[in-house]
């Protein structure tokens, strides 16, 4: 089956550092890695909820050191997700996880950013960058590295929140927001995905995001499905990391197609790949496989993709 062109709109790019490229980034940084070998290292893959993946993926991160570290590892995610039938891909990183091991942020954003410029020419693939903020550190926080990052013009288009879900609400970030929305970034929230559907509220009340990551328990709430529905609010839904972290219990259970009959802005994104059994094209595949999805879903999966991506209406024709 040939894969279908989309856009990837929810992607870690830290949370594409397969087990080979670990290995081969400790190697070079001289770091002992507490893995006797990859398969050692995916055997570890065996996660019970969403922390018990952060956990990993945090530690996980202390290979990339040099700005080189962090252009290998984009290419790399980039070279294979040009295979998925990506064309365009809106990439987030997490500047808290590198400048809290003493990364400066010219060294991960520059590092990343180097290989998004060249990402057409070199993989036929555009890009953009979003800074995502850790919602179990503190808001302040938060804010200090946004004002960092808009004093050295980071190329950003927008900001995220992800990490550690329940506990910390949306509104405790809606300072950031509102600086990042006065500074003419996009903002996107990671929201019910282990959270109540309170939290997809908070985003869209206090944070008011122009895209919601996940949002999968929006379902619980019929009034809300009703807004999101109207509003036509994208949510980049990742299906295997829902199987994965245990949103779900199978992905026969997976809530996806009840998401398309609602008429829900739903697309399919990988959030993690080297983690979570795989890139864009494998989640539809596992897609096709459990639900038989037809070829009018799997399109309007596409559309709207390109719908919810931050592009000109140019590039949109380009792509569509
Ligand atoms: N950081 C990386 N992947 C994440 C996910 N699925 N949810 C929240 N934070 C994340
Ligand atoms: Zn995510």
């Amino acid at each position: 089956m040939p894969s279908l062109p989309c856009a990837e709109l929810h992607l870690h790019i830290e949370g594409t550092l397969e087990p080979e490229l670990i290995f081969t980034l400790a190697a070079r940084n001289g770091i002992r890695l507490p893995y006797a070998d990859t398969a050692d290292l995916a055997d570890r893959y065996a996660f019970t909820d969403l922390q018990s993946f952060l956990d990993l993926y945090y530690a996980n991160m202390d290979v990339l050191r040099t700005e080189a570290d962090f252009t290998d590892m984009t290419r790399a995610y980039l070279r294979r997700t040009a295979a998925a039938g990506v064309r365009h891909a809106e990439i987030m990183m997490d500047p808290q996880a590198h400048l809290a091991r003493g990364i400066a942020l010219e060294t991960c954003v520059g590092g990343v950013a180097a290989a998004l410029s060249t990402s057409e020419a070199d993989y036929g693939i555009s890009t953009s960058l979003i800074a995502a903020f850790l919602r179990d550190r503190p808001a302040a926080e938060a804010l200090a590295v946004l004002r960092d990052l808009l004093a050295m013009e980071a190329p950003i288009i927008g900001i995220g929140l992800d990490s550690a879900e329940v506990g910390y609400p949306p509104s405790l970030f809606a300072e950031v927001y509102d600086v990042a929305r006065a500074a003419g970034l996009k903002c996107i929230a990671h929201a019910g995905e282990e959270g109540p559907p309170g939290y997809v509220r908070e985003a869209l009340d206090i944070l008011r995001v122009d895209r919601l990551d996940h949002g999968i328990r929006c379902l619980e709430d019929e009034a809300l499905v009703q807004r999101l529905v109207a509003d036509q609010v994208p949510l980049t839904v990742c299906p295997l990391s829902n199987v994965r972290l245990r949103a779900v219990a199978t992905l026969r259970d997976h809530p996806l197609p009840a998401m398309l009959a609602r008429g829900l802005n739903v697309s399919v994104n990988s959030d993690d790949p080297a983690y979570f059994g795989g890139y864009v094209d494998d989640n539809f595949s596992a897609l096709r496989q459990s639900f038989g999805l037809g070829v009018d879903d799997l399109a309007t999966l596409a559309a709207n993709s390109f719908r919810s991506a931050f592009i000109s209406g140019e590039r949109r024709a380009a792509l569509l």
